[in-house]
């Protein structure tokens, strides 16, 4: 298991390149089956998840082709010949379950395997099984698979989601494109994926208003067509990055940044005294010298604070002057970061969903464990500011969705390598 070596070094300058979406990407992948059309999908993001979701897609029938290192996902679902998401896939990688609002459009039926919870919470699909109900869809729960059948097709239909769902959202947009009939969703989530998932279905032929509101509608049509469509920058990798020099010192700009995708956590970043500049390329961070202060956050849906961009936080606020007090309002149970920042010097008192950091000098290397995505590179910001060396084991959660993390953060100046172990 790879384990990443992270040294303080000074402050970071130079240039970071944003990559696509990663939560983008595992959205527009499972729109291929959605027509007999060719969808190409460009600025993709290299990472382990899309390999997942690209060996998810074959073992439907889907062709998926990478090319350019990566960067570019040709895929064609002329002849989906298995209607069935086996659960070795789907429980490496709980966006499986997107595969089934699509499949369910294009096919009539679908036999997808329930995800299961993960490290942050139980993470329930009773949303996507409910908008699916909405638009005519038979399920039946059954040794732990959906079995779903649309008898006739999916009809278009009214729902209003009880809680904002990201991945709910985007199962019901994309069936709704093929559904007989006007689909209305209420209270749908806002986040710029589900916006570039509208985007590549408008371009395949889908008709389509209000994405990135809270209600969208959809007209249905008879079939959609293919496209080539760019993936969105990805705003928690852009969110991730911007955090290295507000933490280290130094001025970096992260190469395709768009304010506009992270506005609530460059408020956030500026309210702690860290300087934010757009430019022609993307955005500029610069921290010199002075110490940041501490602020309150509160994860909600877009446009407020990302759930996403909470573990990161937490390591800037860790040697903040003051004290912060952090509220996760999305997950459960996504502070596992918390303890291992203790091991490095930091003063965090979690009480269920709050998390109280009181700022000191400076973190000391040590090494930790990562335990799911976001915590991993909470950890690695941690230590490019910490005295000495840390150590993060089981790195494999930090492949699935950055994409060559240290040559990044290398190329600005951090002490910084992979142990292959
Ligand atoms: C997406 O997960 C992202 N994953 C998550 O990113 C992100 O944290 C999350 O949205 C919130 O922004 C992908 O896009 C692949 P939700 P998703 O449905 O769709 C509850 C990362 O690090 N819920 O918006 O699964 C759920 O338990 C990952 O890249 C139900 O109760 O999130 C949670 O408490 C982590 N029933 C809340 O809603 C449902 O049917 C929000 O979940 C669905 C969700």
């Amino acid at each position: 298991m790879d384990s990443i070596l992270v040294t303080g070094n000074g402050p970071l300058n130079g240039q970071i390149p944003i990559a696509g979406a990663k939560n983008a990407c595992l959205t527009l992948m499972p729109a291929t089956l959605l027509s007999e059309e060719p969808l190409t999908l460009t600025n993709a993001p290299r990472l382990s998840d899309i390999r997942t979701m690209t060996e998810l897609l074959q073992s439907l029938g889907a062709e998926v082709t990478s090319m350019q290192d990566g960067k570019v996902l040709a895929m064609s679902s002329h002849d989906i010949n298995n209607h069935r998401a086996d659960y070795d896939i789907v429980r490496k990688m709980r966006a499986s379950i997107l595969v089934l609002g699509p499949m369910l459009a294009r096919e009539g039926h679908a036999v997808v395997s329930l995800p299961g919870g993960c490290a942050i919470g139980a993470r329930p699909v009773d949303l996507h099984l409910k908008a699916l109900e909405a638009l005519g869809a038979e399920l039946e729960l059954k040794d732990g698979y959906v079995h779903a059948k649309a008898v006739g097709g999916l009809k278009g239909g009214t729902f209003e989601f009880p809680i904002v769902s990201v991945g709910a959202t985007e199962n019901a947009l994309m069936a709704a494109t093929l559904a007989k009939g006007t689909t209305v969703l209420k209270n749908a989530a806002r986040e710029p994926e589900i916006v570039d998932l509208a985007h590549c279905l408008r371009r395949m032929g889908a008709q389509i208003d209000g994405e990135g509101t809270s209600t969208i509608t959809i007209q249905g049509v008879d079939r959609l067509g293919g496209a080539t469509h760019p993936v969105v920058t990805d705003r928690i990798e852009l969110g991730t990055f911007m955090l290295a020099p507000a933490i280290c010192g130094g001025r970096v700009e992260l190469l395709g940044g768009r304010r506009d995708l992270v506005e609530a956590f460059c408020l956030k970043l500026e309210q702690a005294g860290v300087h934010i500049e757009e430019t022609e390329k993307g955005l500029i961070v610069d921290r010199n010298g002075s110490r940041v202060k501490a602020v309150d956050v509160t994860t909600e849906p877009f446009p407020g604070f990302p759930t996403d961009l909470q573990a990161q936080m937490m390591a800037l606020l860790c040697t903040a002057d003051g004290t912060s007090v952090l509220e996760e309002k999305i997950f459960e149970n996504r502070f596992m970061h918390a303890p291992e920042l203790i091991r490095m010097g930091a003063s965090i008192d979690v009480q269920g969903g709050h998390a109280t950091v009181h700022g000191v000098e400076k973190l000391k290397g040590a090494p930790v464990m990562a335990t799911d995505l976001r915590a991993s590179v909470s950890l690695i910001l941690a230590g490019l500011a910490a005295e000495g060396e840390t150590v993060v084991n089981r790195v494999y959660h930090l492949d699935r969705g950055y994409e060559r993390v240290e040559e990044k953060l290398e190329g600005v100046g951090a002490k910084i390598e992979r142990v292959t172990g």
